[in-house]
């Protein structure tokens, strides 16, 4: 069984928009998983609407970071393109091979642990830096 990320407001940047893409992505991943430990075939719907979701808020929070000249962006984006790269080989694959324990893990590590990561050190920074921005 894979582990979901249980929603709480210690992922709240206070940034509406942004906070209500996480919660939406947050679900649809605890979806994702649930599905996987019951019926692990039939993911790959949830799976493409995950990818695409995922790259709708990547560009929400670019876009933002740009408007307001996050010195850190860089860093950020390349974050953002490395885990787009992995969920699209992780994609493939689980197309060419279905489930298996190595894909549970990779779920796991790389999908739930590095989102719930994600948003508690590297979002959650911007959002620190964009909410003064916002605010001024
Ligand atoms: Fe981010």
């Amino acid at each position: 069984m894979v582990k979901k990320i249980e929603w709480s407001d210690k992922f709240m940047l206070g940034i509406p928009e942004i906070d209500m893409q996480h919660r939406s992505l947050v679900n649809s991943l605890n979806k994702l998983v649930e599905k996987y430990d019951t019926n692990p075939g039939e993911i790959k719907e949830i799976l493409d609407f995950f990818v695409d979701y995922v790259l709708l808020h990547f560009e929400t929070e670019e876009a933002l970071m740009e408007k307001y000249a996050y010195p850190d962006m860089d860093e950020h984006v390349k974050e953002h393109r490395a885990f787009t790269k992995d969920l699209n080989r992780l994609m493939d694959d689980f197309i060419m091979l279905g489930p298996s324990p190595e894909m549970e893990r990779r779920i796991e590590k790389g999908l739930v642990s590095w989102i719930e990561n994600h948003i508690m050190n590297v979002d959650k920074k911007m959002g620190k830096y964009l909410k003064e921005k916002m605010g001024s």
